[in-house]
């Protein structure tokens, strides 16, 4: 089975890079939203790393700078990227990503930045209070309103992973999570959207 994967709180993109770095053979496509547009540029940057020019020239730049400054970290990194470059470049090379502006709590942007795509899997890791705050004007509705809008626009059977940097994901709603465990500092649900026959009932 593939995944077309949606962060609709993406920030800078760094876990939908990872995570597509790391399984690119099942991920098809990447969806990354978020109310920020500095962190929405700095996403786009670090998605287009992943096709197999962008890592190249990302490893050439890295080397360059490595030889100009003559540092052994900076020649690691080099070498890190050239791997990674190489690795790109074994798959077909295809994939297709997109981001977009979107407040997680509204629907309706939540639809425009779907734009019409139909995720199956959401990955998401939401503020946790220092650095990270709810933003936009229903941000007190939390990690509930998220998941209520995320409802509205999804299809049945789409799996939603939050992870916070906590020792809990608070649920504070009659949802209940599928599955829940820690990865180091961090918490993670696993939710999937029900039918919206079961969810009226
Ligand atoms: C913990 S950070 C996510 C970091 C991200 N995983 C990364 O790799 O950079 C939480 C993100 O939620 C975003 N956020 C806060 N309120 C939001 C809202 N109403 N709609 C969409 N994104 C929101 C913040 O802008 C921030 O980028």
């Amino acid at each position: 089975p593939t995944a077309q994967v949606w962060d609709p709180c993406c920030g800078s993109g760094h876990l939908l890079t990872t995570l597509t770095l790391l399984h690119r053979d099942r991920i098809t496509s990447v969806l990354g939203s978020d109310v920020d547009h500095a962190a929405l540029e700095l996403a786009r940057k670090n998605l287009a790393l992943l096709s197999k020019h962008g890592m190249t020239a990302r490893a050439n730049e890295l080397q360059a700078r490595a030889e100009r400054l003559s540092k052994p970290a900076y020649l690691d990194a080099a070498a890190a990227a050239q791997r990674l470059a190489r690795r790109l470049a074994s798959g077909d090379g295809s994939f297709d990503y997109n981001i977009a502006p979107a407040d997680v709590f509204d629907p309706a942007q939540l639809r425009r930045a779907l734009n019409g795509r139909r995720p199956n899997v959401v990955v998401t890791d939401i503020p946790y209070g220092e650095q990270t705050a709810w933003h936009g004007p229903d941000a007190a509705r939390g990690l509930d309103g998220m998941l209520n809008s995320l409802e509205e626009v999804l299809d049945e059977g789409t799996v939603i992973a939050v992870t916070t940097r906590a020792r809990k994901v608070r649920l504070t709603g009659p949802r209940r999570p599928l599955a829940w465990f820690r990865i180091g500092s961090r918490a993670v649900i696993l939710c999937r959207i029900a039918s919206r026959l079961q969810h009226r009932v």
